[in-house]
């Protein structure tokens, strides 16, 4: 109904706008401000000292959550992830280390591949933790660790809130892993805390970009394929960014890692080819960059996602540059995800689809 969605055209839209809000109320829920320190009462359950590798695994948006956290565990914690789509893990037969924590991501909570996987870990005596944010779901009740996020509902059957706060709580997580397991010093965990508490006001930033990326989104609803292309925790994004373009519009759009263009993608290019590259100014930028100047050469239609710094370096080599604030790298999964996000939501509003109903898609599959 229309009062449901306040002055908002779609579900989609609400929810996308309501993420400096929501990520506040999560970050809150694992941040003590005042302490700049971390509340993880219920993680305490994870005995994240002693785990030599963590699983993880969900499906489609909360895939590409685990995708992202990969990087934070592994970096900033030490930890070794292993991370599949549910619909795979649970048939892999992945052999499993008792005690060991695995890890899965939900919005609904109720996703059957997540959900048998789940049990599998469990039939393998492993420590069961899960992000939510259907805090009254069947995936929550068999978790020996409940983290929610407090995204509030969310209905738009493609996910934009629930995504940034799954982000948010498996940052939280990560730097809690990384404390526990001796590789952040109290110090660097109040350091960390302070970075992670600004995430909702780069997110409302980001959110101020809209007008600019909604022109952009014009060109790109008339697109029948686009390629979204990063590094490091950009690459999660890219396949994120690419996976809402086609939910919504549906215009095919892949994701894919920059530096495996050579290795198939850069055939596909040409000047009917919108490349969408997600590329802040971060520790791999360099490389991205010789991978724009590629897709340049061939005549490739570039739409940069950078910062200040990024647009000095190479925007000569794009058609159109969204222009984000300077983000803290360990945070600008979170503040990234809004330009997919409203560049997806304006393409398929300008391409007239059902946006918060897409054809084919369910809000939860709980059928195999
Ligand atoms: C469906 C939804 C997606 C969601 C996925 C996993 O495909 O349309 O938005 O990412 O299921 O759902 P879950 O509730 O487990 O996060």
């Amino acid at each position: 109904s229309m009062a449901e969605k306040g002055n908002y055209r779609h579900f989609m839209a609400k929810e996308i706008h309501e993420q400096p809000e929501v990520l506040g109320h999560t970050f809150g829920h694992y941040l003590d401000l005042a302490q700049e320190s971390l509340r993880f009462g219920a993680a305490e359950g994870i005995d994240f000292a002693n785990a030599t590798r963590m699983t993880i695994a969900a499906c489609g948006t909360a895939y590409y959550a685990g995708l992202v956290a990969r990087y934070w565990f592994e970096r900033v914690a030490g930890l070794p992830i292993d991370i599949d789509v549910a619909s795979e893990f649970r048939y892999r037969e992945a052999p499993l280390t008792p005690g060991q924590p695995a890890l899965f991501v939900s919005q609904s909570g109720e996703t059957a591949d997540t959900l048998a996987s789940l049990r599998y870990c469990r039939a393998g005596g492993q420590k069961i933790a899960s992000i939510v944010n259907v805090a009254s779901s069947t995936i929550a009740r068999e978790s020996d660790v409940v983290l929610p996020t407090l995204a509030g509902p969310e209905i738009g059957v493609a996910s934009t809130k629930a995504f940034t706060c799954q982000l948010a709580v498996l940052a939280a997580l990560a730097v809690h892993a990384a404390h526990a397991r001796g590789r952040l010093s109290e110090d660097e965990v109040r350091e960390h805390v302070g970075i992670l508490a600004e995430a909702p006001g780069y997110v409302a930033d980001a959110l101020r970009l809209e007008a600019g990326i909604e022109r952009v989104a014009r060109d790109l609803s008339h697109a029948s394929n686009a390629l979204y292309l990063g590094r490091g925790t950009n690459l999660p994004l890219a396949l994120e960014g690419a996976l809402k373009l086609k939910e919504i519009s549906y215009i095919h759009a892949e994701g894919y890692a920059a530096g495996e263009l050579k290795h198939g993608p850069i055939a596909l290019i040409d000047e009917d080819m919108p490349v969408i590259v997600i590329a802040p100014h971060d520790a791999v930028f360099e490389k991205v960059a010789s991978n724009i100047q590629e897709v340049a050469a061939r005549g490739g239609r570039i739409i940069l996602i950078t910062d200040e710094r990024g647009a000095e370096e190479v925007g000569t080599q794009s058609a159109e540059t969204i222009v984000m604030p300077t983000v803290p790298p360990m945070i600008a999964p979170i503040a990234y995800a809004v330009p997919l996000q409203l560049l997806s939501y304006h393409a398929a509003v300008f391409a007239g689809t059902d946006v918060d109903q897409p054809r084919n898609l369910a809000k939860s599959v709980t059928v195999e």
